[in-house]
């Protein structure tokens, strides 16, 4: 593997899970295939799970780690092509990244969207800058469109903790104050669509995802006629497509209480965090026994692993 950005890297989405499910059980086993080899994470948005989770696989892999917070600590960066250089950017992305191909062999990028302009947010124009110059295998660890790694731990903790074949699963909106990207609800979509569940998309009207992503999927307005007899509820937060990065007046009622979960059946609800209490989620649910959020979150390693060991392997 050379490249992990979306479920369309990834021939066998089953296996992949199974490989992970095996490296949870056996974290160490493939410690000999990283040494000697260097993985950058290089961050221009922060990050707790991410960076943290992505390390501890690339270390379980026997692998050197190093963590650049480009946002922080980096140069500032030109994106565009055919401008002279006379504004506050100092070093060019053909430059930075081609550079940090030399100290790497494998590279992570988290890059979030601007959400202004939904052309150029949808092109994947940082993340694909950072392809076509490092020259080594990159992980998306977070895009302007996708979270790749978040939707495979997703899929493994579902695969996990699942009672029936094929589990009915709901990504269920929640309101926000602030404009929050499309990526995790685009990335679950269709890496949900891959796998062998049943899933509905809930949201307000207006909140309509990007039909690339959500192809197979149920999609209604109606959050109750969605949660009767789900087993798996994703809660998540996404701004409009369409007027895009726009939060939508209304709809504080679709946050997700203990009561709504009683027509569920016994639903194990899911974030994949940060998440504001009260306000995305409530604490009633984060605190009680359907909440699978850590959970969830601790199985960021496997994926991350999973991913790493198949590029490694691909050296
Ligand atoms: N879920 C997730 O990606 O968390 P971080 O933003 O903290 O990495």
């Amino acid at each position: 593997m050379k490249l992990f950005s979306s479920v369309h890297d990834v021939p066998d989405v089953k296996a992949l899970v199974k490989e992970a499910l095996h490296l949870k059980e056996f974290p160490y086993a493939f410690k000999a295939l990283g040494e000697n080899k260097t993985m950058a994470l290089v961050f221009l948005n922060p990050s707790l799970r991410t960076r943290m989770s992505t390390q501890k696989a690339a270390l379980n892999l026997g692998m050197n780690v190093m963590v650049l917070n480009m946002d922080k600590e980096g140069w500032a960066l030109e994106l565009r092509d055919n401008v002279i250089m006379n504004g506050t950017t100092v070093e060019h992305i053909r430059e930075a990244a081609a550079v940090m191909g030399e100290y790497a062999d494998i590279i992570g990028v988290r890059s979030f969207p601007g959400l202004k302009d939904r052309e150029e947010d949808y092109s994947e124009m940082i993340f694909n800058k950072f392809v076509q110059f490092c020259g080594v295998p990159v992980v998306s660890l977070e895009s302007a469109t996708r979270h790749p790694l978040q939707s495979l731990a997703d899929l493994i903790t579902i695969e996990e903790l699942k009672t029936k074949a094929r589990p009915k699963v709901v990504l269920t909106w929640a309101p926000h104050i602030k404009p929050l990207p499309q990526a995790v609800p685009n990335s679950f979509a269709e890496w949900m669509c891959r796998g062998d569940v049943d899933f509905t998309i809930a949201h307000p009207k207006g909140y309509e995802l990007c039909a690339d992503f959500t192809q197979g999927a149920t999609i209604t307005h109606n959050q109750d006629e969605a949660l009767a007899d789900a087993d798996f509820i994703y809660v998540k937060n996404w701004s409009a497509y369409e007027p895009y990065g726009q939060i939508l007046p209304g709809n504080e009622d679709w946050m997700l209480t203990n009561d709504r979960l009683k027509i569920t059946n016994k639903a194990k609800v899911m974030h994949c965090l940060p998440v504001r209490r009260d306000l995305e989620l409530s604490s009633e649910i984060l605190d009680g026994e359907s909440s699978i959020v850590v959970h969830e979150a601790g199985n960021r390693v496997w994926a991350a692993q999973a991913v790493i060991k198949r590029m490694l392997e691909g050296l």
